[in-house]
């Protein structure tokens, strides 16, 4: 068997893939990450509708930095550096809020909505070579958003944003089509925590291997609620897929039972719903043609954007975001995505499913949380050094039980952590 490096062996000859066990619990190789990917990778920030109005602002931590996305008064949506261009303290110390300006605690410097620096008390007591414009808040090295979800790149060298999305722009679309006037953030945010390498969410967030078994209590609230399994089983086969979308993102993509509240009514929704249901997939079919709209409407997906983003556009659109603090644990942050013009009933629809399944409380991500912290644990055996990701290896079109946006994801951060320099995701290349 032939090693590719010391993080996974790639054998496609044999149809084997392992992944060693170092890579989730070495505090070196969360070093290394911090470094070649999370320095140079773009990183999503936050959504434009969480700063509808010229003001609003939401300071938060984005891959260790802190920030704050916020719209100026000119209405540009930035991000900025949260530290005192003085000497360090964060300016910003609201979650959340809507302001004309941010003023340094520590010395009272204060800047404008778009960084700008404009009140400095005891200003005279600098000398000419002091300049206001040089003092104006940090940004990351690039800034971008595509469609309304905002990036951020800490390497000024790095590809651009649409070329680093490359075939995930694809599924933002079907996200972000899922409305005629845009999509928005439903306020608030869920926060929670693992004891489990981060990577160990990546991999769960788009794994169709453990859904009947972890989740088998969904299931069979789903069996109970009337929702025939087996019927819906052959459909998710029926229509279903995995792609690797170049730059380590992936998605699976498939049909599910449990209806949508786009425009994919299902019995459980009640019989009252339907004629709202059914309106609103006229209009899909007006607006896209039948095969878009039924891909937007009846088909979930989940979406790895590579490195930590995840959207789950299933029941209910999850943005899911996390970070490593330490190599078996990580802060997990998820918002909802909802159409602006959503109506009450259907919002009330989404947000249950939203909790249901995939709030931290829900049916899905207490089982989850429990089986990567297992793994976790499990990894204490060192003598067991690799984990399998092989399912699927040899199959010309593999399932979405199989495990190829797993490999997709790892050869990509293998990729990254094994070159000589830093360089592969330059303008250049
Ligand atoms: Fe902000 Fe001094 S550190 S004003
Ligand atoms: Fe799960």
């Amino acid at each position: 068997m032939e090693k590719a490096s010391n993080y996974i062996i790639d054998d496609q000859e044999a149809g084997l893939f392992r992944v060693n066990r170092r890579v989730f619990t070495d505090p070196e190789c969360l070093q290394e990450e911090r470094k070649r990917i999370f320095s140079h990778c773009w990183i999503y920030a936050g959504h434009e509708s969480e700063v509808p109005h010229a003001g609003d602002y939401q300071s938060r931590t984005v891959a260790g930095h802190p920030i704050i996305l916020v719209r100026g008064d000119d209405s540009v949506v930035r991000v900025l550096l949260n530290t005192c261009t003085h000497r360090g303290a964060m300016v910003c110390r609201q979650k959340r809020g809507s302001a004309k300006t941010f003023q340094c605690p520590y010395h009272s410097w204060t800047y404008n909505s778009r960084g700008q620096l404009i009140g400095v008390p005891g200003e005279d007591s600098y000398s000419t070579a002091f300049s206001r414009d040089e003092m104006a808040l940090a940004s990351p090295a690039q800034v971008d958003n595509y469609r309304g979800f905002v990036f951020v790149c800490f390497d000024p060298e790095a590809q651009g944003l649409h070329d680093y999305l490359a075939g995930a722009r694809e599924y933002l679309d079907l996200v972000a089509d899922q409305s005629e006037l845009g999509m928005r953030i439903v306020p608030g945010q869920q926060s929670y925590s693992a004891r489990a390498n981060w990577k160990l969410l990546v991999e769960n967030s788009y794994d169709g291997y453990h859904g009947l078994s972890t989740h088998q209590r969904y299931f069979g609230f789903l069996g109970d609620v009337g929702i025939d399994m087996r019927a819906q089983d052959a459909a998710i086969r029926s229509h279903q897929k995995v792609v690797n979308l170049g730059n380590g993102h992936a998605v699976i993509e498939y049909q599910v039972p449990w209806g949508r509240p786009i425009a994919d009514w299902v019995p459980s929704f009640g019989e009252h719903r339907k004629a709202h249901f059914q309106e609103l997939r006229r209009r899909f079919d007006e607006r896209f043609g039948k095969e878009r709209a039924w891909r937007i409407c009846e088909t979930s997906r989940n979406l790895g954007i590579f490195p930590n983003l995840v959207i789950n556009d299933i029941m209910a659109v999850t943005i899911r975001t996390f970070y490593p603090v330490a190599p078996d644990y990580m802060e997990i942050n998820a918002w909802a995505l909802a159409p602006l013009d959503e109506s009450a009933d259907n919002s009330a629809l989404r947000l249950d499913n939203f909790l249901t399944f995939l709030g931290p409380g829900g049916f899905a991500t207490p089982d989850d949380v429990e089986m990567l912290e297992s793994c976790q644990r499990g990894f204490l055996n060192r003598e067991v050094g690799w984990s399998d990701i092989s399912r699927g290896m040899k199959r010309e079109h593999p399932s979405l039980t199989d495990e190829l946006q797993m490999r997709t994801f790892w050869r990509r951060w293998n990729q990254l952590m094994t070159e000589p320099k830093v360089r592969r995701a330059r303008k250049a290349a």
